[in-house]
């Protein structure tokens, strides 16, 4: 399978990346800033022999002035996109009244408009016989109901726009052979967690995570379409 993931070089997006290149019939496109460890990533795979990791190095906060570079670079290393987890994710915990405008934006762009992007940008590349999977992270933060954190708002209100760009796009596509899932995430032990919760215990590890998204990568476009599912053994 050709697969795209974003914001693979550590956490979620990472053990996502290893379980798919353990199928040596995976061409995995990763994405993110830091160079070295998206090639560590690659070589850390490849001494495993499995299926092949290609880096693509890019700051998707930037996406606009990159969108040629990156569907140039996708096109050069597959004909069609059969799964793209839109995974990058920043979150920086400071109350509502004390986030900068910056920030705000900076929260927006990374979380809701380089997906948005990513998505229109490879549409051309998806369908292509095979059902197409778009899998949107996003966290439980943003579901309707669920619990909330003060330092949260801007990077929680992104998520639930990236959650309902997920629906829309969903019924826009219906005839396109593309499924559109989005993926409200719990708490996982990774960086961006141990960051903004110093101290608190993630639910479950990043590799545990993984498997959940790898399985519904490969399996949930037969089942599911437009739907924001909560992946959290909480209650409510
Ligand atoms: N961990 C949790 O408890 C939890 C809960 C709910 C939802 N989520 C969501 O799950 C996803 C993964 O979270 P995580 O905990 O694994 O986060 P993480 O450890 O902070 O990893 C985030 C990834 O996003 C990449 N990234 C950030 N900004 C980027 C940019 N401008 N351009 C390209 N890549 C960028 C980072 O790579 P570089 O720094 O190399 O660019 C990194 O690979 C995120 O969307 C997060 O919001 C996580």
């Amino acid at each position: 399978m050709n697969i795209i993931i974003t914001g693979a070089s550590r956490g979620i997006g990472r053990e996502t990346a290893k379980i798919f290149a353990a199928n040596k019939e995976n061409l995995i496109i990763v994405i993110s800033r830091s160079k070295d460890k998206l090639f560590s990533l690659k070589t850390e795979c490849s001494d495993k022999g499995a299926g092949k990791i290609i880096p693509l190095v890019t700051d998707l906060e930037n996406i606009k002035k990159n969108e040629k570079m990156i569907y140039d670079f996708v096109i050069k290393h597959m004909k069609s996109v059969d799964i793209l987890i839109n995974n990058a994710g920043f979150l920086q915990n400071t109350l509502f009244s004390e986030t900068s405008g910056d920030t705000a934006e900076r929260t927006f762009n990374i979380n809701f408009f380089a997906p948005a992007q990513l998505i229109k940008l490879l549409l051309p590349l998806m369908g292509k016989g095979k059902r197409s999977h778009v899998i949107n992270i996003s966290s439980m933060g943003a579901v309707q109901g669920s619990a909330k954190y003060p330092g949260l708002a801007y990077y929680s209100a992104s998520k639930a726009a990236i959650a309902n760009l997920t629906e829309c796009l969903a019924e826009e596509y219906k005839e396109h052979n593309i499924a559109f899932n989005c993926l409200a995430l719990g708490s996982a032990n990774t960086e961006m967690f141990n960051e903004a919760f110093p101290g608190y215990k993630a639910a479950v590890t990043a590799q545990e995570m993984a498997i959940l998204i790898s399985d519904f990568a490969v399996k949930g476009q037969k089942y599911f379409n437009g739907k924001i599912l909560p992946v959290s053994g909480s209650t409510p």
